[in-house]
């Protein structure tokens, strides 16, 4: 993916409590410097067992702030100051020691001090567990955790599988990489909260025999970002892929098909169930009339061999004519005429709201143009046209549905 800032302007106070996970939150704040964020570390004393905090200051650029009694501030206050400049804490690793003293509100070292002096309803405390798995499932590290849930502070992970003590099971800290983009989506508007959006995405695969099919340039990027985004803007997403080689952003719930009849399948009984239906994929309009059993061989023909094409279901056509259907959009890739041909598809599929974009010059790309068109009106993304990575279009689009449908949170 190409370069992105997504923390520009966030300044973040990142702790780090006693565990050997502070080995990852040296790349943590490489990730937050390079995603635009400015990075505070604060060390516990136990956390300088572990890693020094020469290697925190040389990544974050700042010196590392380790106790209450800081002569350098002015006001000697450095519990007020570092919590006032914050837009977000976020402590990984968190100790089970630390929550329980999070939980009961104590406040005997700076880290602590300042997460019980933040001005809660602007300053939010993000927090990584990290422990032995014995540690993690002990009833009173889980009524901890629960504690700072209630209390408002989000709870991120922990992972489960191999353990620093040689041990298998939950209790990891989430992968550096992982913990950015929890904070980033943390960060955007959640105009989309408790709304179940259904996407589908990437290309179809049309088999012709075992090992020869039918499909199309269509990488899944945009409907991906679609998926990340709205799952990013509170929603509860389902995602329906086609053959793509892509992760599933966190927290999507993903199924794979392969055939547009798969993909029919498995959308038409979960359409009712969600809010929005989003249908980026590339469906193919033909597949073989019928499947070959067997390799088609080459050899001993004089002609190449034919075969007959039957229609695809139109999935997008077939949810909005549903009686209790979701909000509808569809995607129009074009080569040419966008306009026009997005205009045409959204009458004939009867939706509300089509997109047009040009396939050769977006398919496996970044970066995209769309052109949102309903009955009435057209608009371009982004605005004064060119390009936009598709992550900022995906959000910007899920802004634009919210407003759309008269969510209150986009209107607010
Ligand atoms: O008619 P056309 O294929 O160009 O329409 C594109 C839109 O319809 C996309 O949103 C695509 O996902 C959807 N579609 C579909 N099922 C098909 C063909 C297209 O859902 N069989």
């Amino acid at each position: 993916m190409s370069e992105r800032s997504d923390l520009l302007g966030k300044h973040i106070v990142l702790g780090l409590t006693g565990g050997i996970a502070c080995y990852k939150s040296a790349e943590l704040v490489r990730l937050l410097v390079k995603a635009g964020g400015t990075v505070q570390v604060v060390m516990t004393e136990a956390a300088q067992a572990f890693i020094t905090p020469v290697t925190m200051q040389a990544l974050s650029g700042r010196a590392v702030a380790t106790s209450q009694w800081d002569v350098r501030e002015a006001n000697n206050m450095a519990h007020i100051n570092l919590s006032r400049e914050a837009d977000a804490i976020l402590v990984a690793p968190a100790s089970a020691d630390f929550m329980a003293k999070l939980a009961q509100g104590r406040a005997d070292e700076l880290l602590s001090l300042l997460c019980l002096a933040r001005p809660r309803e602007r300053c939010p405390l993000l927090v990584a567990p990290a422990m032995n798995r014995e540690m993690w499932s002990h009833p009173a590290t889980q009524r901890n955790a629960q504690i700072l849930s209630d209390d408002g502070s989000l709870v991120l992970g922990p992972d489960c599988g191999d353990q620093a003590c040689g041990e298998v099971g939950d209790g990891r800290m989430l992968e550096p990489q992982t913990l950015l983009e929890e904070l980033i989506a943390f960060f955007q508007p959640k105009v989309l909260r408790g709304q179940r959006v259904l996407i589908t995405a990437g290309p179809t695969f049309e088999s012709i025999d075992p090992v020869r099919g039918i499909t199309n340039h269509s990488s899944g990027k945009m409907g991906f970002a679609l998926a990340r985004a709205a799952v990013e803007a509170g929603a509860v997403v389902t995602l329906v892929a086609g053959p793509v080689n892509l992760p599933t952003p966190r927290g999507v719930r993903r199924i794979d098909v392969m055939s547009a009849l798969q993909m029919h399948d498995a959308v038409l009984p979960l359409a009712t169930q969600h809010d929005v239906f989003v249908a980026t994929a590339a469906v193919a309009d033909w597949r073989p009339a019928s499947l070959s059993q067997h390799k088609i061989k080459k050899e001993g023909k004089k002609v190449a061999p034919t075969f007959e094409l039957t229609e695809n279901p139109d999935i997008l056509a077939a949810v909005a004519a549903l009686p209790d259907a979701p909000y509808c959009v569809g995607f129009a890739a074009e080569s040419e005429h966008l306009l026009e041909h997005a205009r045409a598809k959204l009458l004939r599929k009867r939706i509300p709201l089509i997109v047009g974009n040009l396939g050769p010059a977006t398919f496996g790309r970044d970066d995209n143009a769309l052109l949102l068109v309903d009955a009435t009106e057209h608009r371009e993304l982004p605005e004064h046209g060119g390009t936009a990575d598709k992550l900022d279009l995906a959000r910007a689009l899920m802004l634009e549905l919210a407003r759309r449908m008269k969510l209150p949170a986009a209107l607010s």
